[in-house]
Order: C-alpha cells, then sequence, then structure tokens
C-alpha cells in the first residue's frame, strides 16, 4: 500500500535533524533539549524524542506534536504550506499522489502572482502619467516602488478578471482568490479600480494579496480610502506585516523591529534607510504578528500616527506586547502627522527619532500627566491623580518581569511623591490582565490528561517515582508495596509497568510518555545507588504526602459533623484520624 505524503515525509525526515536545524538541541538521556523557540525562557523546557518523532514545550506554551507541527508554529505557517515546503524537501510530488486541496492553493497563488504582474504593468507602461505622478508627489522613488512591485489597477469594471480568464483562470478561482466578486445581477466586478496597488506577501515573499489606494482623483468619499483582499485560503490578514519579508533579517540584526501602522509609512521609512520596520496595515497589532516578529526579536518601536487613534493604537499594541515580554519603545513623532510625512519633510529625522525612543512605561507618564503635572491639593486634582496613577498602575501590572515592575514603580514613586508602598497597595487591587492570560494557556493544553495542569504534591511525587520507575526496572518491585498511595490514574500506570502490560488507555499511554519526558529534561548521569536512594525517599513522601490528605480530609469532616451535633459520627471519625496519626509516627521511626 503507498503510504500518505504525510506518512512518506516522515519516514525520510528525522525530528531531532529538523529541529536541529532551527535551534540547538543539547542531549537529556535518550532524549533532546532545548530552550523552547515558542516562548521566552532561560532553562530548557522544549524536548525532542526520537522514538517518537514528537517535541514537547513543559513551560509556558506547554504544546507539542511532529514536524509539521513545528515547522507551522515556527514560520506561522498553515499546515498545507508546511506539507509543501517538507514534501519539497524529501522530493515528494504532491499532485501525484493526488493531493486535491494543494492544486487549489497553488491556482491562488499562480492568480495573486499574474495579477500583481498585470497591475505593474498597468502603472509603468500606462499613458496616464497620474498615477506615477502621485507615487512621486508622496515622495516614492523609482527604486522604492519596483522593489515592492508597486502596481495600479486601472479605471474600468472588468480589467483584470478578463485578463485573467484569457490567461486560463477559471472565474470561481478568481473570486476565491478575492480579485473580484459577484454582483447581484449575477455578473463579477473587480475588486480593485482606480487603485495605487501594494502587493502583499507571506514571509517567503509569495504574493497572497493587495491593499489598493484610491487615487485622490477618484476619493469621492464613497469607498474606503484602502481596500485590501479579503481573506482567502492563502491569504490570512492578522499574521500579514507589510514589508517584514524584506525587513525581516535586519530585524534580526539590529535586534528590534520599528512598528508603523501604513504602507506608505513602512515605504517611506525604507527609503529614509529604517530598514528595520514592517507596518501592520490599518489592522491593530494582533497575537500573530507577536508571534512572528518573536522569532526575529524581542524589541519593539512602535511609530503611529500622529493623532488620537494613533495614540491609542499604540496603547492597545504596547499593552499586548508587554504581555507577551517585549521590550517596548514609543516613538512619537510631534511635527508631523504621521511617519510618511515626517520622512518627505524632514528626511533623515525617524531614523534618529529610532534612535532617541522612550521606554513604553515613560510614554505612559507623560500620557497620564504625571510628569510634568503639577501637585496641588484641589480635589478635583487629587481625583485626576488617582486615575490616572491607577491608568499607569494597570500597566504596570501587566509587565511580566518582577524586575522591570520593581523599576518602574520606583520611577512612579519619585515622579509622583507616593510611596512605593502604597503604590504596590494600590496595584494589588486593580484586576490582573494576567488572570486572563492563564485562561487562554489552559484552552491551548493538546493533551486531555496534560500533566502540565495544576498538581498537587503527591501528583508530582508519582510522576517523579513514575519516570524512573519506567526506565529502571529494579525499581518496580518496590513500587509495588506502595500500591495503595497512587491516584488511580498512576496506579494504572505503575501496574502496566510492572506487568510489562501495554497501556490500553491512550491517554494514560500519553501521560506516561510526557511524564518521562518532563523528567529526562533534568537527566543527569547519577550513580545506581543514588537513584535507589531518591526513589526510596520519594516513595516514603508518596505514603507522607497519602496520609497528610487524609487527615486534612477527615478533618473537614469533623467540623461538619461537629456542626451536625452528631457525636457518635465524630467519634468515629475522630478514631479514624488518631489511627492515622499513628500509622504516620511509626512510618517515621
Ligand atoms: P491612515 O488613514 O493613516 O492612512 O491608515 P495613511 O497610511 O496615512 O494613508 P495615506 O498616507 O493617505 O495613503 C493607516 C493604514 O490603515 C489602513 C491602510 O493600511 C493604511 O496604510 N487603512 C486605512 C485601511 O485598511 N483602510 C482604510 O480605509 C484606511
Ligand atoms: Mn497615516
Amino acid at each position: 500500500m503507498v503510504s500518505s505524503p504525510v506518512e512518506q515525509i516522515k519516514e525520510k525526515i528525522d525530528i531531532v535533524d529538523f529541529i536541529r536545524s532551527y535551534i540547538t538541541l543539547l542531549p537529556a538521556g535518550k532524549n533532546f533539549k532545548a530552550n523552547c523557540p515558542f516562548h521566552k525562557e532561560k532553562t530548557p523546557s522544549f524536548i525532542v524524542s526520537p522514538e517518537r518523532q514528537t517535541w514537547h514545550c513543559f513551560g509556558a506554551c506547554s504544546e507539542g506534536g511532529d514536524i509539521f507541527k513545528f515547522l507551522m508554529k515556527y514560520e506561522n505557517l498553515e499546515f498545507h504550506e508546511a506539507l509543501k515546503i517538507l514534501a519539497e524537501k524529501v522530493g515528494i510530488e504532491l499532485k501525484s499522489v493526488g493531493f486535491q486541496e494543494q492544486k487549489q492553493f497553488g491556482v491562488l497563488y499562480e492568480i495573486n502572482e499574474l495579477a500583481k504582474n498585470f497591475f505593474i504593468r498597468q502603472l509603468t507602461e500606462s499613458v496616464n502619467q497620474k498615477a506615477l505622478n502621485y507615487l512621486k508627489e508622496r515622495g516614492l522613488k523609482k527604486e522604492t516602488i519596483e522593489e515592492f512591485e508597486i502596481g495600479l489597477a486601472p479605471n474600468g469594471y472588468d480589467n483584470l478578471t478578463v485578463y485573467l480568464i484569457k490567461s486560463g483562470y477559471n472565474i470561481k478561482d478568481i473570486e476565491r482568490a478575492g480579485l473580484n466578486f459577484k454582483t447581484e445581477k449575477g455578473g463579477y466586478i473587480d475588486r480593485f479600480r482606480n487603485r495605487i496597488m501594494f502587493p502583499l506577501y507571506n514571509h517567503f515573499g509569495k504574493t497572497i494579496g493587495f491593499s489598493g489606494r484610491i487615487l485622490p482623483e477618484f476619493d469621492v468619499g464613497e469607498t474606503g480610502k484602502y481596500v485590501n483582499s479579503p481573506e482567502t485560503l492563502i491569504f490570512n490578514k492578522s499574521k500579514v506585516l507589510y514589508g517584514f519579508h524584506k525587513t525581516k533579517n535586519s530585524i534580526r540584526e539590529l535586534k528590534s523591529a520599528v512598528l508603523v501602522e501604513g504602507q506608505m509609512d513602512f515605504l517611506l521609512c525604507w527609503q529614509d534607510g529604517v530598514k528595520n520596520a514592517a507596518a501592520t496595515s490599518g489592522t491593530a497589532l494582533t497575537h500573530d504578528h507577536l508571534k512572528v516578529l518573536r522569532r526575529q526579536t524581542d524589541a519593539l518601536t512602535f511609530c503611529f500616527d500622529n493623532d488620537e487613534a494613533g495614540l491609542k493604537a499604540a496603547e492597545r499594541s504596547i499593552d499586548l506586547a508587554h504581555n507577551e515580554d517585549f521590550s517596548v519603545k514609543v516613538l512619537v513623532i510631534n511635527k508631523y502627522k504621521d511617519p510618511a510625512e515626517a520622512v518627505q519633510k524632514e528626511p533623515g529625522l525617524i531614523g534618529k527619532l529610532v534612535g532617541e525612543a522612550k521606554q513604553a512605561m515613560e510614554f505612559y507618564f507623560y500620557r497620564y500627566n504625571l510628569i510634568n503635572n503639577q501637585q496641588s491639593t484641589e480635589n478635583n486634582k487629587i481625583n485626576e491623580l488617582k486615575n490616572n496613577l491607577r491608568l499607569v498602575l494597570a500597566k504596570i501590572k501587566i509587565l511580566t518581569s518582577a524586575v522591570e515592575k520593581f523599576h518602574w514603580l520606583k520611577k512612579l514613586s519619585e515622579i509622583t511623591g507616593v510611596k512605593e508602598d502604597i503604590l504596590v497597595e494600590e496595584m494589588a487591587q486593580l484586576k490582573s490582565v494576567n488572570e486572563q492570560r492563564s485562561i487562554t494557556a489552559a484552552q491551548f493544553k493538546s493533551f486531555n490528561l496534560s500533566i502540565n495542569q495544576p498538581l498537587n504534591k503527591r501528583e508530582l511525587i508519582c510522576q517523579r517515582i513514575l519516570a524512573l520507575a519506567s526506565t529502571q526496572k529494579n525499581l518496580q518491585n518496590a513500587l509495588a508495596d506502595y500500591f495503595d498511595y497512587l491516584p488511580d490514574n498512576y496506579l494504572k500506570i505503575a501496574r502496566s509497568l510492572i506487568d510489562g502490560i501495554k497501556l490500553e488507555d491512550k491517554r494514560l499511554a500519553d501521560l506516561l510518555f510526557q511524564i518521562s519526558l518532563k523528567f529526562s529534561l533534568g537527566a543527569e548521569n547519577k550513580e545506581p545507588e543514588m537513584i535507589i536512594g531518591e526513589f526510596n525517599e520519594l516513595l516514603h513522601r508518596l505514603k507522607e504526602e497519602y496520609f497528610k490528605e487524609k487527615k486534612e480530609k477527615l478533618a473537614r469532616e469533623i467540623k461538619i459533623s461537629e456542626a451536625e451535633g452528631s457525636e457518635e459520627k465524630t467519634a468515629s471519625i475522630l478514631k479514624e484520624f488518631d489511627e492515622i496519626s499513628k500509622l504516620m509516627h511509626n512510618s517515621k521511626n
């Protein structure tokens, strides 16, 4: 039987070699470990299992999977894209195995590519110089226009559609590519008309959609100034950062990214020598954008429009980025309405301001009038100070690093004269944004019985015991005497280990696998006697914890039965309580 492309790929690529081409792996027993590439950490909690050909993170992201999942996460790809890349890598022809879907994506890329070239020709070969003049007026040089393949969607209802059909494409596919839409009468109209066309790329530089700016002469306020491609199979709006395919390497080298709002802002910054920028293109900064950026840098400088909308966008973006442990700066261009204008009026200014950008928290101090604010005892002033302080404290609370929190609390105390401990108290009362974050983290759990769930002491001890017992046969006999103290799931696992029977319950098999992975993170080459010693100590603590839990439970029951006034019941529970205390005492001696 012919295996599926996915299986073929997995047979041909070893996950350890594959992941090693992205990050440094260190040996950890029979596995390999690394600092997780998907979240920031100082000690490894990312582990790769050659045996199972899987990876798993035991830290903040608690995710795992195969090579496909790794590549998808690392390069921010959809499954089909990862499949395509890996198939090419190992030389499998996807079409030959009848990959219908693959073909669908291919057509969309082709159509977008053709449309891009069509728009470029419209701009450069047009007898009508208006569009080119407009771009010149905005300060764009020929080289920039060429480098970013800017084009023109001409006047008329179906120029592009007709061209694409003549080129052999199906009307339905053109519609699926988002380049036209059906009217009520049933005809098709080009989506982009009379617009300057900015191709949007994925980070491999493939055209996946467009953003079109209306030519000023046609801007009669009937449509949006910018129109973008709709979401399609290949275009996911929330992931695209304009210009990033060209700037990602500079961002990595310069260890920081400058984020602007619009395409024009980006292009002019680029032209002015700021090569580590990217534009969010009108959507608010998203978690997906941050994921893409994180791979290159953890330092961002926001340079948004100089109006209330821009400041609000900056604020949202700062909070989001702080919550994900980015270091954030803000650049406010006082004199001009946006970076594009600043570059045009004062070349070199943006580059200079990037170097002087303020820490985001300082930006807040100014934004909320905590700096340069005369203190006064008037009621309204105190009230204002209180509100503004709370706003800024909420921002400090978002920071993930305690050290940073402390730093800014101190600063805040210096500038407002309010004592630090009072600020701390006030901050503690504010609702935390991080509480929401832990919920989303929990939602991402990939296994039903994830070992990353909060565990009590006994469960932790059990896991360590099982991790040791699963690799060291000589320990298993001793474990049999402690069955009574194991919670149900762990007992089932222990039994299967000792009896040498395969675990039928897949969830439990996964749990055991994760346990052994997790503990191989800290695997050292210990002497056998030390391992036995540790194991016995663990068994002892397991028993202790078991009794402790029991006693706690009985104590609660005693309270209840006392409240109920049932003496007999109380006495019997008390007796049980005493017996357990004795047992505990004896096992200690
Ligand atoms: P702006 O309104 O600041 O536009 O929106 P701009 O960049 O200054 O535009 P120009 O300079 O007049 O050409 C910022 C960004 O928001 C998106 C675009 O990506 C734009 O660059 N946007 C704006 C839209 O998607 N739709 C709109 O109607 C307006
Ligand atoms: Mn603008």
